[in-house]
Order: structure tokens, then sequence, then C-alpha cells
């Protein structure tokens, strides 16, 4: 009966040390006490604690032995040396694979978006220079565009978690789908782990709610376990997932060559990696140890390292690690599934964390106060068996908008756009008036649903019977 139940989730959390959670349950009225105990089951107390203990009363030394590291080996981009003969034979297999409606394409769009200080989901976020699309619409024409390129519906997961689903399924139905098949568009509810303080007390955000917060981008592949996507994708013969950021409209959500060298590799998880813009540029690197493919946050990597040189006086450790991935669906499963040694770890970020105090009064923490923990994707890569890592422009995949203002804000996100554009109708024979910085003199806009890549524009611009004069203003393609 439901008051035993109530008593026993309570009882629960009280013996796991948890029991303020419930410090104000009287207070609180019949839906109050509902909610609360509802988000109360949503949690796994076994892992609360092991994270607490772990990471907020022990060391939380991860154990990476930094002395064994070497940089990871990489496919070479031609512009880089790189084999042309190889990229083509790449691009060839991923058209095939695509052809054969073997890709779905997955987006992570979990997060909160603290950085940016926008109130809606960020996929919601317009970027583009002229028309202003959100995210999620560049990528839905990205993906219309691919698919009518190779003939087929590429279906579309995107990770929410349940603080924006609703409002990005809202955002959804008010676009109309942006024109893509509704039943293309599968939304993942991904999970939430509860925000402690730093003597591991988790956290209450009012008297009847408990903090807590999205499981990183690496709980996305539980969540498509957990939510039975991974069986949806296999009923509809998908085994590449291509994945990447909701906040990098840049990325070429589908790229032949990328899912190419994926297949042709057999690889479990492809990554691309971008060479570091300087030596202590804040990204992950592409690493190896002990014969498997990692990612070394930079926090993780000793600046000795990551300043070393090599014999022609390159950057050693270059292979920065930009989010964009391919993940075989059959290794999500394992990776996701609940098999003990599938585990991705859980990481320390320490927040300031609003939250009720002992005495019922809302504290807004000046610093940090608690901790939240959260999965990274890439950490699924020493997992992987046949990784394999292509090198990428950094100019064609990644700009991001993680900041307000300042470096990856909307400003620089829409002049790597700009500059992308004008390299594209460079290529196309259409040279246009640049700055020093390769940006050109007037705002327009290719809209995806014209074109995704160079190739791609600068076949559709040759076959256009009349060719808009590039001003101020001009939208190529809608
Ligand atoms: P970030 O690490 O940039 O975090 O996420 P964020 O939440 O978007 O922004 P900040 O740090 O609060 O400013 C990188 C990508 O991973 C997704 C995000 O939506 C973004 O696409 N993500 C992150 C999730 O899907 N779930 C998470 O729990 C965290």
């Amino acid at each position: 009966d439901t008051t035993a139940a109530t008593h026993s989730l309570i009882e629960a959390f009280r013996t796991a040390g948890q029991g303020q959670v419930f410090a104000f349950f009287d207070q609180l009225d019949e839906v109050g006490r509902e909610k609360l105990l509802a988000q109360a089951a949503t949690i796994d107390l076994a892992e609360v604690n092991a994270l607490v203990l772990e990471h907020v009363q022990g060391d939380a030394g991860h154990g990476l032995d930094v002395t064994s590291l070497e940089p990871a080996a990489y496919i070479a981009h031609p512009a880089q040396g790189g084999d042309v003969a190889k990229w083509d034979v790449a691009w060839v297999a991923g058209a095939k694979a695509l052809r054969a409606g073997r890709v779905a394409a997955f987006t992570v769009a979990g997060g909160q978006g603290t950085r940016l200080g926008y109130a809606g989901p960020k996929g919601t976020y317009p970027v583009t220079p002229v028309t202003q699309k959100t995210l999620f619409q560049v990528f839905a024409e990205k993906l219309l565009r691919s698919g009518e390129r190779f003939g087929v519906t590429i279906p579309w997961f995107i990770l929410t978690s349940e603080i924006n689903n609703d409002a990005t399924i809202a955002a959804f139905e008010a676009a109309d789908f942006f024109g893509l098949e509704r039943d293309s568009v599968h939304f993942i509810v991904q999970g939430l782990v509860p925000a402690v303080d730093y003597e591991g007390k988790i956290l209450l955000a009012d008297k009847g709610t408990i903090a807590m917060t999205p499981d990183g981008h690496g709980g996305s592949l539980r969540a498509l376990v957990r939510s039975g996507a991974v069986d949806v994708m296999q009923q509809l013969g998908i085994d590449i997932v291509s994945y990447f950021q909701v906040d990098n409209p840049v990325v070429q959500c589908i790229d032949p060559s990328f899912i190419g060298f994926h297949v042709l590799g057999q690889s479990e998880l492809s990554s691309k990696m971008v060479p570091k813009a300087y030596a202590l540029e804040k990204v992950g690197v592409f690493c190896q140890q002990d014969g498997r493919a990692l990612v070394v946050e930079y926090s993780d990597l000793p600046e000795q390292l990551q300043e070393e040189t090599t014999a022609e006086g390159g950057i050693r450790f270059n292979g920065g690690s930009v989010a964009i991935h391919i993940f075989d669906r059959a290794f999500i499963a394992r990776a996701g599934g609940a098999g003990a040694d599938s585990k991705l770890p859980f990481h320390r970020a320490d927040k300031k964390i609003p939250f009720v105090d002992a005495a019922g009064q809302l504290v807004n923490p000046e610093q940090a106060n608690g901790v939240k923990f959260e999965m990274f994707v890439f950490d699924a890569l020493p997992l992987a068996e046949n990784p394999v890592i292509i090198e990428a422009a950094r100019e064609d995949d990644f700009s991001p908008v993680k900041n307000a203002e300042g470096l990856d804000s909307p400003q620089t996100c829409q002049e790597d756009q700009l500059r992308m554009f004008a390299r594209w109708l460079n290529a196309a024979g259409e040279p246009i008036e640049t700055d020093a910085s390769r940006l050109p003199q007037v705002r327009f806009e290719i809209s995806p649903r014209f074109a995704v890549d160079q190739a791609d524009f600068v076949a559709r611009w040759a076959a256009l019977a009349s060719k808009p004069a590039i001003e101020e203003g001009v939208v190529i393609g809608d």
C-alpha cells in the first residue's frame, strides 16, 4: 500500500544518510509530497553514495598514469598530407552505407547551457547570420538535404533531459518539425543525478524539490539503452550512429567520408580530431595507452606534456577532441548496458548550487558549494574495439556556441559560418571579398537545405540556372 511504500522510501534515504531530503516533508501539501516522492524514487542511492565516497570523501584520483601516454594514431586529412585516394574510397563506402539506410543522426541536447545563459533549450537558440535559424532548424535542414542526397530518410535521435524535454518537443511542434517526417524524430530523455554538498548530502532546490542535474553527455549511452532507442535502431536497420552536440551548427552531421572510414575500419567508435590551435588550448586530447585509445582532459594532462614538441617542432599531443563521433549500434548497447565492465566513470564538477538550508532558507552561494556528477561520452573510447580517429579541418566542423560573449560565442560562430560560406563560393569559382581573417564583408547565408558541404555546394551551384548576386542579406537556396 502507498503509505508503506512511502515509509520504506523515506527509510531508505535515512539509512543511506540522506534523510535531510525529507526535512520539510511535513510542510508540503499532498501534491508537493507526491512530487518529492516521485523524484526521490528515481534516485539510485547506492550509485549516489558510491559517488560521494569516491569523489567527495575520497581523493577523486582517477589513477591515470600520464608517463605511459602517447599521442593517438589518426588518419591525416588530405589537406594535411593525407592520402587523397584513401579519402575517396572512404567517401564511396560512406555513401553506400547511407544509401542502404544504415545511418542515424544523434544529437545530445540534454545539457543546461548555463554558460550561454539562455532560458530555453539550447537547440532553440538562433544562430545563422541572416535568417537567425535555430540550432535545431540548422540540423533538421542538414538532415533533410543529406537524406535527399542519398535517397533515404535519416532518422534523428535527440537526447533531452527532464528539464528541457517538454520545451524541446514544443519547439519542434511549433515549427512543424522543420519539414522532417515526424516519426523520423525520436526524443530520448536522459537521467538526472542529485547534486550534493561537500559533506556528500543531497541538496534541496526548494523544500519539495531535490537539486538534480543531467548525468552528462556520457549518460546518452545508457539513455539510449534504457529508453529502448537502440532496439528501435535495430528494427530500423540502423547500425551507424552519427553523434554531435547541439551547440555546434557547422558540424557535418552526416559526413560520408567519416562514415566510410568507420565502416572500413570495422570500428565500434570513431572520432574526429582537429589539430590544437595552440599547445595549451583547453580541449581534450586523443591519446593512447596500453593499446587503447582515450581522450585525456586538458586539466589532467600536465602542462609539460601539453607543450611537448615533436622532432619537427610540432605539438606532440596535438589531437584535439571536438565531440564528433560515430558509434556502432551494438557498441552502444554494450557500453550503455548494465554489464559491470561497461560503465562509464562519473566525473566531479564543483558548482554554485542554490539550495535550501536546514532552516528552510534559500541560499544562493557566491562560491562553489557542492558537486555535480557527469559522465563524458569520450570515456567510451577505451571500451571500443578498432577505434578510428580521423583528422578534420576545424573550419569545416567545429565552431560551438558555448558562451554569451568572447570565445565560442554567437558572434564567433556566425563569423565562422560566414567564412565557411565564402570558402564554398570561392571553391565554386565565385570569389568574394573578405578581410584578412577571411571574413566576408557582406552578411549572407547558404541554406543547409541547398548544400551541406563544399562538394555538395560546388555541384549544386554549378547546376543553378540563375545565380543570385552575393550581397547583404542574400540567402542561397531557401
Ligand atoms: P557542455 O559540456 O558544453 O554543457 O555540453 P552544457 O550543459 O551544454 O553547457 P554549460 O556547461 O552548462 O554551459 C556539451 C554537449 O553535451 C550535451 C549538451 O547539450 C551539449 O550538446 N549534454 C551535456 C547533454 O546532452 N547532457 C548533459 O548532461 C550534459
